[in-house]
């Protein structure tokens, strides 16, 4: 991909002018994410001639319904053999928050039973197959939670995506030090006061990248670099974003924020920002929760 030293990308997105990460560097701007339109949310309407339709869907822990008739046999005794709190919790929210994305994505109904025929099973790395009725269905999927928010990409159609939710947190330099780039670093120092936000949001990419390649931080983090087109565009829209790696792969993407959350999300050959799977979204909403700590062992 052409790379574009820029200091202003216009209609990049729903009209507006981005703002390139200050001092960051040059920021390669693909050109497929130029012609992008918002999608619909119709999703009779999506077409991937421009890369990969995606759709998102999030989920908060206040809103888990108990176990129940919505877990296959297998995932109530995974859940079943998960003694912390916060593990048994995560993976409950996580496939609950992928059965919704995906019975919505097909236009489904989003009873109990019909939850139940969804599931994704872990590949020999980690990474999420989805199946339905018990056969591999022909859709890439993603998952990701953080401080009780669960965040579940959807894809037109079989592919490697990826897709991470982090919180604005502290972030040491140590940390800054040791899994950014040099370009990253630079762009978290030119931050200022937002230099958190810079290196969660970059350290989100990262993971949605290494989703992607399905090698989780089993790979250097060093090996994909994170670009960012604008540090502060108005929240609850997604701004584009873009990772590269050592071996020359460009992963266009997509990241959104909602108070404190940052999700972000990238996939091989880019396409449309993720298209939301209802009118509100309870990411923007929620706080960060913790619960798991005042009874860490169920
Ligand atoms: C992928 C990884 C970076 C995600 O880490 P995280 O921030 O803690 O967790 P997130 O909530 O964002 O994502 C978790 C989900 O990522 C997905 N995932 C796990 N391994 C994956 C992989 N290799 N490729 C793609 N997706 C993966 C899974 O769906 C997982 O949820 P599940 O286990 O309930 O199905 C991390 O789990 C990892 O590096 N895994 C592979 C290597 C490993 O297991 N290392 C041990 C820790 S270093």
């Amino acid at each position: 991909m052409a790379a574009a030293h820029l200091s202003h990308v216009d209609d990049l997105f729903e009209g507006r002018r981005a703002e390139l990460v200050p001092g960051g560097g040059h920021v390669r701007i693909l050109a497929s994410v130029r012609s992008v339109r918002p999608a619909t949310g119709d999703r009779g309407d999506l077409r991937d001639g421009d890369g990969l339709a995606t759709w998102w869907l999030a989920r908060g822990e206040d809103q888990l319904p108990p176990v129940g008739e919505w877990l296959t046999a297998a995932e109530h005794s995974r859940a079943a053999g998960l003694r912390y709190t916060k593990r048994r919790n995560d993976f409950l929210l996580g496939r609950w928050t992928l059965k919704l994305a995906v019975a919505r994505a097909f236009g489904w109904q989003d009873d109990p039973a019909v939850l139940a025929r969804v599931e994704a099973r872990p590949a020999p790395g980690g990474a999420p197959r989805l199946y339905v009725d018990g056969r591999p269905a022909a859709r890439g999927v993603s998952l990701t939670d953080r401080a009780g928010c669960a965040v579940c990409l959807v894809a037109a159609r079989p592919g490697k995506v990826g897709c991470d939710v982090e919180i604005v947190e502290p972030r040491s330099d140590a940390f800054v030090r040791d899994y950014l780039t040099e370009p990253e670093r630079r762009a978290v120092a030119a931050a200022g006061p937002a230099g958190d936000k810079a290196a969660n949001l970059i350290w989100s990419a990262k993971e949605s990248a290494l989703k992607v390649l399905e090698t989780g931080l089993r790979r250097d983090t060093r090996s994909v670099e994170v670009t960012v087109a604008e540090l502060n565009p108005p929240e609850r829209t997604w701004s584009p974003l873009e990772v590269g790696t050592t071996e020359g792969a460009v992963f266009p993407g997509w990241w959104r924020q909602s108070g404190p959350f940052l999700v972000t999300a990238c996939w091989p050959g880019g396409g449309p920002p993720p298209a939301a799977l209802e009118a509100e979204s309870p990411i923007d909403t929620m706080a960060p929760s913790h619960r798991w700590v005042e009874r860490p062992v169920t």
